[in-house]
């Protein structure tokens, strides 16, 4: 399987065993700058699954541009641990890599004791929301001495290569971007003066670690961010790089301040793989692609079509270690999904908080989370297959347990189709695919169109029960909300019913916006319509715009808060309001709405009121537990765990980390990993 996946790459004088890199990505797993148990625990279990190379990073060469969030390697005092790491994830067959960071005038004062970052020239950053004080010719020469210093040291903490950050808009971003850097002096003005920085740098760590030794650069294949560098600069860039001892080019996408998004599920996948190719155009070192390279056959396809020479895989390995082992074997099916959501991984570290991942609840807690196998295997019976259910049963099995799954529904997937309906949403239904093939590879009976009552109980006779039964529809308490006609979201979502041209959604939470998206959507263009219609150039740009955003309906929603999608995450939330826009939706804030019909709101605002007629209005008002087991269960004393929605609205990962812990605390006794 994946003949180009899993083909051997040679880096300088270094063999790699196949063309799958995770690269670096913030953990925040220690506030001390150093490495502990949890990151030993982590990488290890990354290196366990398969990939080529495993990037440690990022870690800082100094203070001032990481922060004590990120770790250091600015004193040989830190050699130690980190090659008691590089030996670990060496012994689990993988080669270490280390990226050294600076982030320049994107380090926040607040993680480098309120100090003044530094940068090319003193530009305010939309990012640290700071403005970093110009470099001083010391200060240059400085930071190019830590990195080869830190070079050296992680040559000698047993690294196999180097990586150097020009990307995210960090320090060698801003040495080359006109933006970033005003600078009159040599190191600023003329592409060669921009130049002077990044090359020097490279030259002096690869002075440090030698001519033998790999040395990489991760590089931004366009900035995205108007007045920077774009893909018809970014491959002289390369150029220069390479001339300067570079071995391996790894191309990602924009930086923190562009507004093209980099990680959300908008991002198609494997979609910036033509600015890997863009670079590799333009020299003969190996190239690396990155960003949303979900599957095995995207990552082939990237390889095999020429794109690229090595594929990145970051949330990607998050979400499952063992992407590579199961690619390999053939068992892409079961591979667990990253769907990009961004709730465990960028929101977290954006709030300076450690990395987990939504849908793998052992991320970032492999040491205490282990499916051991049971020595009693009993009987579990599961109800409700939505994610809290599913992934119960399939941890439960996994330890041994005979589990059956009944579902009262017709399919399985309880509320992943709903969250998968929306457009750009659909990775969520990725969910499925997993739970389905795991079902399957564990034999795990699933009795759909069944709902779980007494009968059933006593016929089954569980040792015990896990009740998934997850929530309905809530209808707000707004007089009118009962009037025939009148839709939740959730019906609106699952039936996709014909809804005509204007439609009012009360609740601008995260489910209002994303069917505000969902009822704007419909009536407009998709992907391949559009790429038509630019191919034989039938209709001018901004018509062409227009029938991507402007279809059947309009849209406006009515929010009671101040603010609409306040449940929505941080890395994601931007995107979602942009979208929105781009759709028209209009969104009422501050608006209490009093009364409504199927085809009429009436609402109060600033102290005046206002109605309307509709075509359609559709309730998003959160959701109500539905648990009838409880009590039951309770009653007949059949030991049960209420896991998911059934026990109060909750996120997917509550969902999956639920189900997955409810299953391990079926033995008190943990043992080895399954
Ligand atoms: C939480 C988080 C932290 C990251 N930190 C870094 C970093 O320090 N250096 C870097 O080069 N890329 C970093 N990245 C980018 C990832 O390496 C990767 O390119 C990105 O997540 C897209 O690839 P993926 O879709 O496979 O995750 C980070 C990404 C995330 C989500």
């Amino acid at each position: 399987m994946y003949p180009y996946l899993f083909s051997p790459i040679r880096i300088n004088r270094l063999e790699i065993k196949n063309r799958i890199a995770y690269p670096a990505l913030g953990l925040a797993y220690s506030h001390d700058r150093r490495l502990n148990e949890r990151y030993f625990n982590y990488f290890r279990e990354i290196a366990r699954g398969g990939a080529g190379i495993v990037t440690v990073g990022p870690v800082g060469v100094d203070v001032l541009g990481a922060g004590f969030l990120v770790l250091t390697l600015d004193n040989d005092g830190a050699i130690a641990d980190f090659k008691r790491l590089t030996d670990a994830i060496r012994r689990e067959g993988a080669s270490p890599w280390i990226q050294l960071f600076h982030a320049g005038g994107y380090s926040h004062p607040i993680l480098i004791d309120m100090q003044t970052p530094m940068a090319p020239s003193a530009v305010f950053s939309n990012y640290s929301r700071t403005t970093p004080r110009a470099m001083s010719l010391e200060d240059i020469e400085g930071v190019q001495e830590a990195f080869a210093a830190a070079a050296r040291r992680a040559r000698e903490a047993g690294f196999d290569g180097v990586e150097i950050i020009a990307s995210g808009g960090y320090l060698l971003t801003q040495f080359w971007s006109p933006l970033k850097n005003q600078r009159t002096d040599d190191y600023g003005g003329s592409f060669e003066n921009r130049a002077r920085f990044p090359r020097e740098t490279i030259q002096k760590v690869r002075a440090a670690v030698g001519a033998a030794f790999p040395l990489g650069i991760r590089m931004a294949g366009n900035d995205f961010v108007p007045g920077s560098n774009s893909d018809a600069e970014t491959p002289a860039i390369a150029r220069v790089y390479e001339a300067a001892g570079i071995d391996v080019i790894n191309v990602t996408g924009g930086w923190h301040e562009t507004r093209v998004p980099q990680l959300p599920m908008d991002l198609p996948r494997a979609a910036y793989g033509y600015l890997a190719l863009n670079i590799k155009k333009a020299v003969s070192v190996p190239v690396m692609a990155s960003n949303r390279i979900a599957s095995p056959d995207a990552a082939d396809r990237l390889l095999r079509d020429g794109y690229a020479d090595m594929v990145n895989l970051g949330r990607v390995l998050i979400a499952d270690p063992f992407w590579p082992q199961k690619a390999f074997e053939g068992r892409a099916a079961e591979i667990r999904p990253c769907t990009a959501c961004g709730q465990g991984c960028s929101d977290q570290v954006f709030s300076g908080q450690a990395v987990f991942c939504a849908g793998n609840p052992r991320a970032g807690f492999e040491a205490e989370r282990i499916i051991g196998k049971t020595d009693a295997p009993r009987r579990i019976l599961v109800a409700g297959a939505g994610p809290a259910g599913l992934e119960a049963a399939v941890t439960a099995a996994q330890m041994g347990h005979r589990v059956e799954i009944f579902e009262q529904s017709g399919d399985i997937g309880g509320q992943l189709w709903l969250a998968g309906a929306p457009p750009h949403k659909q990775e969520y239904l990725e969910y499925i695919r997993y739970y389905r093939a795991m079902l399957n590879r564990l034999a795990i009976p699933v009795h759909l169109n069944t709902p779980v009552n007494a009968e059933l109980i006593q016929s089954r006779k569980p040792a015990h029960v896990i009740a998934a039964t997850g929530a309905e529809a809530l209808r707000p308490p707004i007089p009118g909300v009962d009037a025939e006609g009148v839709l939740t979201a959730w019906e609106v979502l699952r039936a996709n019913p014909p809804l005509g041209r204007e439609v009012a959604i009360i609740g601008g939470g995260a489910v209002g916006l994303e069917t505000a998206l969902f009822v704007a959507a419909k009536g407009t263009i998709n992907a391949e319509t559009l790429a038509f219609l630019f191919t034989y150039r039938a209709a001018a740009e901004e018509r062409l715009r227009e029938l991507l955003f402007n279809g059947s309906s309009k849209v406006t929603v009515f929010e009671m808060l101040p603010r609409a999608g306040g449940d929505v995450g941080r890395s994601t939330r931007w995107v979602l309001f942009e979208r929105l826009k781009q759709y028209g939706v209009a969104i009422e804030t501050g608006t209490k709405v009093t009364e409504l019909t199927a085809r009429s709101v009436s609402w109060e605002q600033d102290g005046g009121v206002g109605c309307r007629a509709f075509d359609q209005v559709i309730v998003a008002s959160g959701s109500r537990p539905v648990n009838p087991l409880a009590a039951r269960l309770a009653a007949l004393g059949i030991p049960f765990t209420a896991v998911g929605d059934c026990t109060g609205p909750r996120k997917i990962q509550d969902a999956i980390h639920g189900g997955f812990l409810a299953a391990l605390n079926l033995d008190q006794k943990q043992g080895v990993a399954a």
